[in-house]
């Protein structure tokens, strides 16, 4: 099979960097062999090309489900996300559950969480210790966790908490992801994980089944209501309610972990945020996704020959928008490793370049949930704070799971901030 050209390594080496070191593969990839390119890794059942020119992105975007399809390239989520996931689905399944996942992470279902997500946020922040140098990353899984759990079930269950966050910190460590990516399916590592996993689904079961007592009782209206009203079977409901707690704080958590890592570092930027200008407050946002997107890939699997530069690709092979290389291309962003909120100032970005949310028909559900989130946060965070780091680097990108986040988990010293009258 003719592919652009990549690495030589066997998969089993670039499955390591693409845990151990991803954003260097990455770069290292483009910088030799240009684009696009071609990386294999145990993942993926085929070898992935990576592109990030805007209208190569388009085109994948854009491409319907006859040519590209994103669900089956998604497989390796499959063991904690369940096989009728939303990431996993394609066609018209996929559109059912889009439809009833959408509504209520937008419009004034979504603003109906605003205060709550903000009272949470203050809540987290009386945690802080002044002058006590803090792993954010922890603090805000858990703050994410709890919003999205209130959203889905309509309440924060904490032994429910515990498990999701247990099976998935399964898929933190280094060594871990290693092991369990080079380890074949029903091996003890992976007897672990399913042994988190039950313990998540039990859980999840009764949470289910107790909702009816709960919507009798009156409680205020959650999205499980909406997934059970569409009539899946259980184990369908499974995978959709753990998929939207897993997809619905990990990443957001680590998109929040970044913006305070960033934050410390560029205090010119947390003084400006205090004006309390919702548009510098977007654009810092935007910057945070830009300069640290939580997932680089957004891969599609080819059903049919898809021609992208030269090459014709060929069906069974994945190719993927590259987040991490479209963000830092330099005609694109000049300057391109600065951290700039005020490049997003003049207006929206100009489409198909900056993507931390992937895009198409799988474009994230919870896109503007996210974005609200972030929003809430770091108003909160600048009204009361002063952020320094406690080192003068910034962060590594490092993997965890799926996401790439801060290497030392965020670490930031909250200083005590008065507003001067
Ligand atoms: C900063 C936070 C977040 C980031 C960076 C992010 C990013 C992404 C990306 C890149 C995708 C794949 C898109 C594609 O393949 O084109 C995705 C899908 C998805 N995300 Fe998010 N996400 C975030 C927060 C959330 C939240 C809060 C929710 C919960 C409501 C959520 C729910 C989903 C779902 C359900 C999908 C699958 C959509 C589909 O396949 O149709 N995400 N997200």
């Amino acid at each position: 099979m003719r592919l652009p050209p990549g690495p030589a390594a066997p998969a089993a080496v670039q499955t390591i960097e693409w845990i151990a070191r991803p954003t260097d593969l990455l770069r290292r990839s483009a910088a030799r062999y240009g684009e696009p390119f071609t990386l294999r890794t145990l993942w993926a059942d085929a070898p992935m090309v990576l592109v990030s020119d805007p209208e190569t992105v388009k085109r994948v975007y854009a491409a319907p489900e006859e040519s590209l399809r994103g669900g089956a390239s998604s497989t390796v989520l499959e063991p904690f996300a369940g096989p009728s996931s939303i990431l996993l689905t394609s066609g018209e399944p996929h559109m059912r559950q889009r439809k009833l996942m959408l509504p209520p992470f937008h419009g004034d279902r979504m603003e109906a969480h605003r205060a709550s997500v903000a009272a949470l946020a203050e809540a987290e922040l009386d945690r802080w210790e002044i002058g006590r140098p803090l792993r954010t990353l922890p603090r805000m899984q858990e703050l994410t966790l709890d919003v999205i759990l209130r959203v889905v079930l309509g309440a924060p269950d904490p032994r429910l908490r515990a498990a999701i966050r247990a099976a998935l910190d399964m898929t933190q460590s280094l060594p871990r992801l290693v092991t369990l990516s080079l380890a074949p399916r029903g091996s003890p590592p992976w007897r672990q994980f399913e042994h988190a996993v039950a313990r998540v689904d039990a859980l999840l079961r009764t949470a289910i089944r107790v909702r009816g007592a709960a919507v009798a009782r009156g409680d205020p209206r959650a999205v499980i209501d909406d997934l059970i009203a569409a009539g899946p079977s259980e184990d369908e409901l499974r995978d959709q309610v753990v998929t939207l707690l897993a997809a619905g704080h990990e990443t957001t958590a680590g998109a929040l972990a970044w913006a305070l890592e960033r934050l410390a570092r560029h205090p010119h930027v947390v003084a400006r945020l205090r004006d309390g200008d919702d548009a510098y407050r977007d654009a810092t946002v935007k910057e945070v996704l830009r300069i640290r997107p939580v997932l680089s890939i957004t891969p599609r699997k080819v059903v049919a020959p898809f021609a992208v530069g030269d090459w014709t690709l060929p069906p069974g092979v994945h190719v993927t928008p590259c987040l991490y290389l479209a963000h830092r291309r330099p005609e694109l962003w000049p300057d391109p490793t600065a951290f700039r909120p005020e490049r997003f100032l003049d207006g929206a970005p100009a489409p198909y370049r900056w993507l931390p949310f992937g895009g198409g028909v799988r474009r994230c559900a919870g896109a503007a949930f996210a974005t609200m989130e972030l929003h809430e946060v770091l108003r909160a965070v600048v009204r009361r704070f002063d952020l320094a780091p406690d080192r003068r680097d910034g962060e590594r990108m490092r993997r965890r799971g799926v996401t790439l986040t801060p290497s030392r988990g965020g670490r930031v010293v909250p200083l005590a901030w008065h507003r001067t009258p």
